[in-house]
């Protein structure tokens, strides 16, 4: 038996014919100060590899993903900043499909011009966050793990993490469009953060009660916990500062993924970690945890950091949450052990 107590709070239904089809979470823009700094960042420490660049901007991918690019950095001389999150849509009437359906929702959506995405519509969610959805791009080869595979250890983009001041709202607005829950965390009966998912892992997006929207993280599957050691070797031996290590290599308290959070040259949050488990079959219930539950099940607290700082979006006004966080830190415990 699980020690997960139940504690049933009303989430909304799940929505297995949705009104069009995102497959996954897809990509996302980052805008950088040094573009050469934030390229060996990502190359000399992930491991992602270059699927194309110019003087302003650089194309990164996954050594498994196929698909053109999951991480785009565009030089800035502003605040660094994430210009939208992006999904796929499973077919190019799919995207057909969101336009009318946001049009009917009264959320304004537009076409942009995205290289290497074809047709890319972008929209907000109830909380101001940019998304964008694209149908497909150019397919490119993949750096399978058959030796080269040691260089390249980011394995493929998997979920991003936004800090969200209305996360009931958004949560009722992405299960409509067909995310399905697979793990909430419930403080005095509202929800502090919740896990959706569309390719049937634990997550695609995950909402965490806070000022925003600002993007707290994206994450990046590595084969195993060596590679996150490996990971955290190369921010030393590239020459990053040490704090670029923000938190971990730890445990995840309820997926029992091994991890490691980073923040790059810019600030901006970057996870490795070591796999989900399944999610898919219709008749799996949200599972539902306290914050204590949640935590890690060893190690030191988290830096108040991590709680408090994100990346804020482009052009995006933010919202002060409705409620305070209140977790143990690390500056907390260390003021503990002064006394
Ligand atoms: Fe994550």
């Amino acid at each position: 038996m699980s020690d997960t107590e139940f504690q049933p709070i009303s989430l909304p239904p799940t929505v297995f014919y949705p009104p069009f089809n995102i497959t996954r979470a897809s990509h996302y823009i980052q805008t950088v100060r040094d573009l050469d700094v934030s390229k060996a960042f990502y190359c000399g420490v992930l491991g992602l590899l270059v699927s194309d660049e110019d003087a302003q901007t650089v194309y990164l991918r996954g050594a498994e993903e196929a698909c053109h690019h999951s991480l785009i950095l565009r030089q800035t001389t502003g605040a660094p900043e994430c210009e939208a999150i992006g999904f796929r849509v499973l077919t190019e009437a799919e995207l057909d499909l969101a336009y009318d359906w946001a049009v009917g929702q009264g959320l304004d959506p537009h076409w942009i011009e995205a290289p290497y995405q074809g047709r890319t519509l972008r929209l907000r969610d109830p909380a101001g966050t940019p998304v964008e959805l694209c149908a497909h791009m150019p397919v490119l080869a993949r750096r399978m793990d058959n030796g080269g595979g040691r260089l390249h250890l980011a394995k493929r983009l998997d979920h991003f993490q936004v800090l969200n001041p209305k996360i009931d709202a958004c949560t009722a607005f992405y299960a409509a469009i067909g995310f399905r829950i697979s793990d909430v965390i419930v403080v005095e009966g509202a929800l502090e953060a919740c896990f959706l998912w569309r390719k049937g892992s634990v997550s695609d997006l995950v909402l965490m009660e806070g000022d925003g929207p600002r993007l707290h993280h994206a994450a990046f599957f590595v084969r195993n916990v060596g590679d996150i050691l490996r990971v955290c070797d190369n921010v030393g031996e590239k020459g990053f500062a040490p704090m670029t290590v923000e938190e971990g290599p730890g445990r995840h308290g309820m997926d029992g993924a091994y991890y490691v959070y980073l923040r790059d040259p810019d600030g901006h949050r970057v996870e490795l970690f070591d796999g989900h488990y399944q999610t898919i079959d219709a008749e799996l219930p949200p599972l539902q945890y306290r914050p204590e539950q949640a935590a890690p099940p060893w190690g030191r607290p988290t830096l108040s950091s991590w709680f408090e700082e994100g990346t804020a979006f482009s052009d995006t006004q933010k919202i002060t949450a409705p409620r305070p966080r209140n977790a143990p830190t690390m500056e907390g415990y260390v003021r503990g052990k002064s006394r």
